[in-house]
């Protein structure tokens, strides 16, 4: 349950300042997944995006859930706590677009409250995948899902644990500069980079195994699209919206911040990154990336650990790689592209441009990540190193 130990708590909930948090964050445990998947089960018989029907259960979530948000009026003082209730509280603004219900009348108290809520931490007003696999607090092994179908927990479980292992991988990558790529002390944070991101790896496979590419598409995806908060559309989330693995594409030396296509994911990821996040992207892009380093560093003479080092560096970059492009070819090709009716259509992907021209942005990343030899990426680097250390 959302805690809010915040101001203390007292045993009377609904005496309680924070107590309709509390209620809420019952409900929405409860009723709202109750309710959800009824209508979730009805669209998937007809393998439909969304159909008429049970709109007694349609309107019950929007009132229930309406009433209850309203009812929160004082916040709590942890901004932890506060960005947790920002995701509760939009996974009923979510939902509520998912289902096509709600006037903007009925959901003005929702919006306002979403933006108080998003001005106080400097983040965009709607749940991201942060709030989803980072920062769900679970109670009796349940944590918050809008169904109680079985492949969404899968799918913010692998998400979740890929996202986490990312960020172990930048973690110790961040730590190398300080060191010197020569220095035997940070051999073993190489290591645990390659570790790291062969878990990213491993984790994306057990998702791509254990996630029906049917429900995905009809009962999970369509919880994840661009909806309106206040008079502004916000983009829908996914599962990149967190800053390790474009702190790694830096760190590594194999996105340019000066790229202007870069440049771009950057910025546009920027408002739905969990607070924080923003800073360690700032400070990887004030940093020599690790592959000019090693590569100024080998000029003037390959030494064994600086050899070794260099080695475990090329395997992290390989990695990286490869998990990226797993992501691609049996990630989105499969469970999106393949699914969506025509490459054309709109509204399918989380930031709204049509799915072609999403895809073209995923690869080009894919390309950039794995260093290929492409136009603009580190392939020429990589392919000195390579020669230097053998
Ligand atoms: C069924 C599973 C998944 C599908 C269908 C999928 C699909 C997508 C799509 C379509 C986008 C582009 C979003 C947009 O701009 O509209 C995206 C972005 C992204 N996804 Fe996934 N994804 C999946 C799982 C994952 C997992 C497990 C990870 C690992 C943490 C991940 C990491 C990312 C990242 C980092 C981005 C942002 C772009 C970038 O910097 O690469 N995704 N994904």
């Amino acid at each position: 349950m959302i805690r809010v130990t915040g101001s203390g708590i007292h045993d009377g909930v609904h005496r309680h300042p924070l107590g309709a948090i509390r209620a809420y964050d019952r409900w929405l445990r409860d009723e709202f997944v109750a309710m959800n998947t009824v209508l979730e089960e009805h669209y998937f018989t007809r393998r439909a995006d969304i159909l008429p029907g049970h709109e007694d259960v349609r309107a019950s979530l929007l009132r229930d859930g309406a009433s209850l948000i309203a009812a929160i009026t004082t916040l709590p003082d942890d901004p932890a706590e506060r960005y947790a209730l920002l995701g509760a509280v939009g996974y009923h603004a979510a939902a509520c677009a998912r289902h096509e219900t709600g006037e903007p009348a009925d959901l003005a108290p929702e919006w306002s409250l979403l933006r108080r809520l998003g001005t106080s931490l400097g983040v965009a007003p709607r749940y991201t995948f942060a709030h989803q696999a980072l920062y769900n607090p679970a109670a009796g092994d349940a944590f918050w899902t809008f169904t109680s179908i079985p492949d969404e927990r899968v799918f913010i479980t692998r998400n979740g644990q890929a996202v986490l292992a990312y960020q172990r991988a930048a973690a110790a990558l961040r730590r190398v500069p300080a060191m010197g790529v020569s220095n035997p002390v940070a051999t073993y944070l190489l290591e645990d980079a390659v570790a790291a991101l062969g878990d990213v790896l491993r984790f994306n496979r057990a998702l791509a195994a254990e996630l029906d590419p049917d429900r995905f598409y009809y009962c999970l995806r369509p919880y994840f699209k661009t909806h309106r908060v206040g008079r502004v559309e916000y983009r829908g989330t996914n599962a990149g919206d967190f800053a390790a693995i474009n702190e790694l594409d830096l760190l590594l030396g194999l996105c340019d911040p000066a790229d202007p296509f870069y440049q771009e994911i950057l910025a546009e990821k920027e408002p739905f990154l969990p607070p924080g996040d923003a800073a360690t992207i700032q400070s990887a892009v004030r940093t020599e990336p690790l592959l000019s380093r090693f590569l100024r560093e080998a000029a003037d003479g390959v030494t064994p650990v600086l050899a070794e080092n260099a080695r475990l560096y090329l395997a992290a970059c390989r990695a990286h790689g490869a998990a990226y492009a797993f992501h691609h070819g049996r990630l989105v090709t499969p469970f999106l592209v393949a699914k969506a009716p025509t490459a054309e259509t709109d509204g399918v992907t989380a930031s709204g441009p049509p799915l072609e021209a999403v895809v073209g942005m995923l690869a080009r990343l894919s390309d950039l990540r794995a260093g290929r030899k492409k136009d603009g990426t580190a392939w020429e680097g990589l392919e000195r190193l390579r020669e230097l250390v053998g």
